[in-house]
C-alpha cells in the first residue's frame, strides 16, 4: 500500500495543527506544521528588529533565518527551532499571532518558505497543515482538507488552549485576531488561503475532536487503499 501526502487547509484556530498531528501519528505519518515556520521567520524579524515590508530588511532577514523541527525526546511530537534554538512556546504566544499575518503576505518571504515545504513533503507519508498546502505547497496532494468552525467557536477552543499552557488571554482579543488574520490571510496576492475545487470541507463547529479526527482518518484510508 503506497504512502499520500494528506494538506490541510482552513481558516485560524480550527484545530488544524492538533487535528492533523493526530491524523499523522494514526497513520504513522510525518506532521508538518508549515504555520509554525511562518511563526518562527515571524519572531526572527520581531528579535532583530526588522520589518518584513521593507525589502532590505526581508533581504538581511532572510539570510541568517534557519527553521528546523526536530522531535522532542520525551513526547516524539516536532518542536520548532529557529537558529538552533527551540521556539515551540514562544512562536504560540499572542506577541507572534499579532504579527505573523502581516509577515506571511509578503512574496519573498512566501518564496523561501514554500520551497522549504516542497522539499519536506518530498518522501510522501506527510500531513501538513496551513493555508496554501493544497493550491500552492502540495497541489498533487491525494488529500485535501479544508476545515472551518464559526468564528465563536474557533476563538473559544483557542482560549482554552492558551490557559492549558499557564496564558490567560481575553476571548474578544483572541476574536479580534483570528478574524484580522482570516481577512489578511484570505486577500493577501500570494497564496491566499481558499478552498480548492478538490478539497473535502469538513465544518467542525459541531464535531469533538475524536470526531473531526477520525473523519480525515476515514478519508486517507479511502486514498491509501486506493493507492
Ligand atoms: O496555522 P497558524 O495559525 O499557526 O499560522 C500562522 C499564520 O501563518 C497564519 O495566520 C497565516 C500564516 N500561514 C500562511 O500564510 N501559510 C501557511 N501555509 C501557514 C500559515
Amino acid at each position: 500500500m503506497g504512502k499520500i501526502v494528506i494538506a490541510i487547509d482552513g481558516y485560524s484556530g480550527c484545530g488544524k495543527s492538533s487535528t492533523a498531528k493526530a491524523v499523522a501519528k494514526d497513520l504513522g505519518y510525518t506532521y508538518i506544521d508549515s504555520g509554525a515556520m511562518y511563526r518562527a521567520a515571524t519572531l526572527h524579524f520581531l528579535n532583530s528588529y526588522l520589518s518584513p515590508s521593507n525589502p532590505h530588511d526581508v533581504e538581511k532577514g532572510l539570510k541568517d533565518l534557519e527553521i528546523e523541527f526536530h522531535p522532542n525526546p520525551d513526547s516524539g511530537e516536532q518542536e520548532t527551532y529557529l537558529n538552533g534554538l527551540n521556539v515551540e512556546k514562544e512562536i504560540r504566544t499572542m506577541r507572534v499571532s499579532e504579527n505573523v499575518s502581516n509577515l506571511a503576505k509578503e512574496k519573498e518571504i512566501r518564496k523561501v518558505l514554500v520551497a522549504q515545504q516542497k522539499k519536506l513533503g518530498k518522501s510522501k507519508g506527510v500531513v501538513m497543515d496551513g493555508r496554501d498546502v493544497g493550491s500552492v505547497i502540495f497541489p498533487d496532494a491525494e488529500l485535501k482538507v479544508f476545515m472551518t468552525a464559526d468564528l465563536e467557536t474557533r476563538a473559544y477552543r483557542r482560549q482554552q488552549e492558551l490557559l492549558a499552557k499557564g496564558d490567560l488571554v481575553d476571548l474578544e482579543e483572541i476574536q479580534k485576531n483570528l478574524a484580522e488574520r482570516d481577512q489578511i490571510d484570505s486577500t493577501r496576492e500570494e497564496g491566499p488561503l481558499i478552498k480548492v475545487e478538490d478539497a473535502v470541507e469538513i465544518d467542525t463547529s459541531n464535531l469533538n475532536f475524536a470526531e473531526q479526527v477520525a473523519q480525515i482518518v476515514d478519508l486517507a484510508q479511502q486514498k491509501i487503499n486506493h493507492t
